[in-house]
């Protein structure tokens, strides 16, 4: 295959188009972030790049907080919304029907409609250009307790999770793997009992 050259250009996809909620319970304010990912595993790390003109901008480095929740399918409209509109002149929450919701270690509120909300702390800000980094730690995981199995663990297939490709939103789709399944090697299925193959040895 013989590929185009483009210009540099911020073409990795997917990315998450993440509800980031900033200020307090008082005066809370969302915005969207496509600009995020981990850093590091452990202890568990974050960023957001935001542009300084951002409204939001002024809130997290004020505060040195926020909350990154995952937005799904129903809260796409509203990711959307939120990505257009400024908390300067606009109360997003009322406007999208969001609900604020305290969160347990940061002052930002969370988003009680989003299936999980990540509370971080900024560690550091670094001017890239457009964008300054917001470095953070994780400092707590809120998660929709339906998506959580009797055995403890988390399903979050199940939540009709959203990404942005391009300019475009998409639902996630079919799972197609799991971890390490590439090398994992094949259960052989027998028809005889396991005393008859226990003879044939
Ligand atoms: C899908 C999507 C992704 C976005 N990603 C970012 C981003 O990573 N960083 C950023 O500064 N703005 C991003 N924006 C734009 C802001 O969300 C937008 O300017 C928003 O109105 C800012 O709100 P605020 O003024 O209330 O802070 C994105 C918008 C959309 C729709």
């Amino acid at each position: 295959m013989s590929k185009l050259v483009w210009k540099p250009g911020t073409l990795l996809a997917p990315v998450p188009p993440a509800l980031v909620s900033c200020g307090t319970m008082e005066r809370p304010n969302v915005f969207t972030v496509g600009w995020t990912g981990i850093v590091n595993t452990n202890p568990a790390m974050t960023y957001i790049s935001v542009r300084p003109e951002r409204y939001s901008y002024a809130l997290i480095k004020e505060s040195g907080e926020f909350v990154i929740n995952l937005t799904t399918v129903s809260l796409v409209r509203a990711a959307d919304f939120c990505g257009v509109r400024s908390g300067r002149d606009t109360d997003k929450f009322s406007a999208c029907g969001l609900t604020a919701e305290q969160a347990s270690q940061v002052a930002a509120p969370m988003i009680a409609e989003s299936p999980l909300s990540i509370e971080c702390r900024v560690e550091s800000v670094t001017a890239l250009g457009t964008h300054d980094m917001f470095l953070a730690r994780i400092v707590a995981v809120n998660v929709d307790p339906s998506l959580v199995d009797a055995a403890g663990r988390l399903h979050l297939g199940n939540c009709g999770l959203a990404a942005y490709a391009h300019g475009e939103y998409f639902e996630l789709g079919k799972r197609i793997g799991t971890f390490g399944y590439s090398v994992k090697k094949p259960v052989k299925k027998s028809r005889k009992p396991a005393k008859a193959r226990d003879k044939r040895r």
